[in-house]
This record gives C-alpha cells, structure tokens and sequence, in this order.
C-alpha cells in the first residue's frame, strides 16, 4: 500500500511555547483535506529534500479545511523538527492521508495521560471526547506551565489536570492517586516521551492494569533492553508467500530494507516499529518482535513489522 500525499500550504504558524511551533495546514488547491478519527498522524515532509517525518493531529478532528500540528525543536534533530521551525506562513510542503493505531476504543470511561509534546494526541482525543459528551479526564505533565503547549486553553478546563515538575510534589503526577485501580470498561491513554510512557505504563501494570486497557504512543522506538533476545545469530532468511522468493537478512539490515533493495512493494513510515504502516502477516518461522505498536493479540495473530522485527527461525515466511 503506498502513501497518498497531497500538496500542501501553511496557513497560520504561532509559537506555542519557545521549542513548541503550532501550525495550521490546509491543502494548497483549497479543497478537503481527509476526515480522521481523533489519535490520527500523518506524514509531514517540509521541502521536496527534507526527512518526512510524522506528526499528531491536534485540532479537532471534525476540521476538513485544515488540519493542526504542534512540532517540538529537538536539539538532536536529524533535520526534521528544524525544518519544521523553518516554515512561516504561506510556505509550502507536502502532507500525507492520516494514518491512526492511537484511536479512543469502545470504552465507559477514558483516562488520558500526556507527558510534554505528547499531549497531541490526546488533546484531539480530547476535543472529540468534549464534542460528543464522552466521560474521560486528561493528566498533562510538562517540565513547567512556560513550556506546556495549550496550557492555557487547558488550564480552566473541569475536565483536565495540568501537572509541572516545578510545581512541588502535590501538582506532580502520582498515579496511585490520579490512576488508581484497575476499573472495568475504562481506558487509558498514554503519550509523551519515553521516560514518561515507561513510568505511566510500568506503574499501571504494577498496579494491575491489564495491557487490554492500556493504549499508547511513542514517538521514538523504546531502547532495546539489555539482555534483549538478540534473534536468529548471522542473520535469517525472508520467504514471500506469494512468489516464493527468498531474500537473505543480514545482521545488520532490517527486514523491510532488503524487501525494498529487491524492488519488493512494501509500505513503511516511521522506520522505527512505532507507526504500524509496514504490518504483514507472518505465515511461518518464529517472529522476534522488536516493535511497540503492535499488541499482544496482534502478535499472537501473526502480524509483524518488517523494519524492526527480526526473526528467531533461520527462515520467516510473510505473506507478501
Ligand atoms: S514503518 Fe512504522 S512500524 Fe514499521
């Protein structure tokens, strides 16, 4: 399945904060932009050589005429967050169709955790929540109120907690407190960077959330633990159910890097098993699962992410 993308122009850009620009994007012919359901991401490429990488839509998410995005300056950036920064009104880029595995389930009550720049999604969430008289509460945790996106929108909302690493003990996020047991019928929601997201989702399942009610998003690809199963040693083989084809992979490219040098159609986004655009289905050997989008019941269906997953069996068949 390939990308769809779209022409695109920016419409409004303001500083939400000094490393958090927001910006307004429409399509550059003037016509709808594609619906999405609250949690959605698209693909953003700011220039026709810069790295396309992804972001969370944040406005609300019945908007057609535009769509919103809030970009934080990395200091470590490998060009994506600059070129963002870079853009002011009027400039143009190019937008993906939005793509969601961070969607509200079927639940009687949402419980949703953000934790800096990944108030994103959860604010989309939220708006959609408002919009429809859905029961949920929203936990933002931020260095200080100075460098928390929409804080100010949030602060007086009846609905939403605003937590600041420099508001003393009592403000800061206490999950026994602000989580609590687990409760049937309620989901949580987990965004932000990844010492937050191992902290929030380490502390729900200690305190006996089941992984069933437990959603998340990174934004970066949680380090390998050490002592991590390292896979197949020298490599393993890639089968395509449907030719055949054999493509050997060594230990040092992914799965999806030697499906695409042998002119094999593959999708593929993130490159960093957060995305879920590049899942296949696995038809035989023994998966290493190296990804953090896919759940356990996924798993246990058989699908796979080729560009980050490896293989435990010399040879793994998909069903490509
Ligand atoms: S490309 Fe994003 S999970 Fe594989």
């Amino acid at each position: 399945m390939s990308t769809t993308w779209t022409d695109a122009v920016v419409v409004a850009r303001h500083d939400a904060t000094p490393r958090i620009a927001v910006f307004d994007l429409a399509r550059a012919d003037g016509g709808e932009l594609w619906e999405y359901e609250p949690g959605a991401h698209i693909d953003v490429q700011p220039g026709a050589t810069a790295p396309v990488r992804q972001y969370s839509l944040c406005g609300p998410p019945g908007l057609r005429k535009q769509y919103r995005i809030a970009v934080l300056a990395e200091p470590a950036s490998r060009g994506g967050s600059r070129a963002m920064h870079a853009l002011a009104e009027g400039d143009a880029l190019r937008i993906a169709a939005p793509r969601n595995r961070f969607g509200l389930a079927p639940a009687l009550r949402h419980r949703l955790f953000a934790g800096g720049i990944g108030i994103t999604p959860l604010l989309s969430m939220a708006q959609a929540l408002d919009a429809t008289g859905g029961d949920y509460d929203l936990h933002y945790c931020a260095r200080s109120r100075a460098e928390a996106a929409f804080a100010a929108d949030l602060a007086s909302h009846p609905r939403v907690t605003l937590h600041f690493d420099d508001g003393g003990p009592a403000g800061r996020l206490d999950l026994a407190r602000d989580l609590g047991a687990p409760t049937s019928g309620v989901a949580v929601y987990v965004c932000g960077p990844g010492g937050f997201m191992d902290h929030v989702l380490g502390q729900a399942t200690a305190m006996g959330w089941p992984e069933s009610a437990l959603h998340k998003e990174r934004f970066s690809a949680a380090p390998a633990s050490a002592g991590a199963d390292q896979g197949q040693p020298g490599g393993f083989t890639v089968r395509l159910a449907s030719t055949g084809a054999e493509y050997p992979v060594p230990e040092d490219q992914s799965v999806l890097d030697v499906l695409l040098a042998n002119g094999v159609e593959a999708a593929s986004s993130c490159g960093q098993g957060i995305c879920g655009e590049c899942i296949v289905r696995v038809l035989g050997g023994e998966p290493d699962h190296r990804d953090d989008v896919l759940t356990a019941d996924e798993r246990a269906e058989g699908l796979f992410t080729p560009c980050s997953s490896r293989s435990n069996s010399p040879i793994l068949e998909l069903e490509l």
